[in-house]
């Protein structure tokens, strides 16, 4: 591994929450591998699957050895208990996947939560489901008198030669409570083809675009872990 890891420097627990009301976006496809990146990295990582499709857990469940680090999660209070109680002998770092809803639950993950990722497509209908509606979701929560919420678009499924994305800059700047991340997951067979066998791209080395489809996953974990060191 190029880049050197100093885990004193890092606010640990580092919780990272996957969230977008809109379904199909790949919050669980991307919470899977985002999981296994920092396992790579060397970090115990605990992923939390609060999808009422159980995607994680089903794709757990499809591996010759399963994970033994992912815990369904459908109550607000064992949610706060994980949050609340986390240690570090259980895990440094929290990913969770929230289903594709609005519900109390996901806005619980999205306060208790240190950074929250948002992805979403360059493709117009997911660019508006996320001004008209996961903006105003961020706001409430702020209204609500919770403590102010912050969120960093995530662009996936992106062609993987597409190079400009100011436009979606200009839209996320939009909302005070947006932010985008400079790292892109680009569209590639890899992910689906590698969570047939319930494998991260870490693992799926005989497939094509592993190479680069890990390099991009790691890319984000390494931003996440500059925000986090902030
Ligand atoms: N970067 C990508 N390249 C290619 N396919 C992708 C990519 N990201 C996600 N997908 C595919 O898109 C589909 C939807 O992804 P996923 O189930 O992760 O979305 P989701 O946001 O979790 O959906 P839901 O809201 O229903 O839980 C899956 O088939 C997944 O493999
Ligand atoms: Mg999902």
């Amino acid at each position: 591994m190029a880049k050197s890891l100093n885990k004193n420097r890092l606010n640990l627990p580092f919780i990272i929450n996957l969230s977008n009301q809109k379904g199909g976006v790949g919050k669980s496809t991307l919470a899977y591998n985002i999981a296994d990146g920092f396992r790579s990295l060397g970090f115990r990582v605990k992923l939390i699957d609060m999808d009422i499709q159980n995607s994680c857990m089903g794709l757990n469940s499809l591996r010759d050895k399963a994970f033994g680090d992912i815990e369904k999660v459908t109550d607000e209070a064992r949610l706060v208990e994980i949050i609340n109680d986390s240690s570090l002998d259980e895990f440094e770092v929290l990913v969770i996947d929230t289903g594709g809803f609005d519900l109390a639950l996901s806005r619980l993950a999205m306060v208790g939560a240190d950074i929250n990722l948002t992805p979403v497509s360059d493709k117009v209908t997911e660019l508006l489901g996320l001004v008209q509606k996961y903006s105003k979701i961020l706001h409430e929560i702020e209204s609500d008198g919770r403590n102010s919420v912050l969120s960093y678009t995530l662009l996936n499924r992106v062609h993987p030669l597409a190079t400009q994305f100011e436009h979606i800059e200009e839209i996320v700047k939009q909302s005070s409570q947006m932010r985008m991340m400079k790292s892109v997951i680009r569209e590639r067979s890899i992910y689906d083809k590698s969570l047939i066998h319930g494998e991260s791209v870490f693992e799926a080395k005989e497939l094509k675009g592993h190479k680069s489809a890990k390099d991009e996953i790691l890319s984000l974990c390494y931003e996440l872990i500059e925000k986090n060191e902030r």
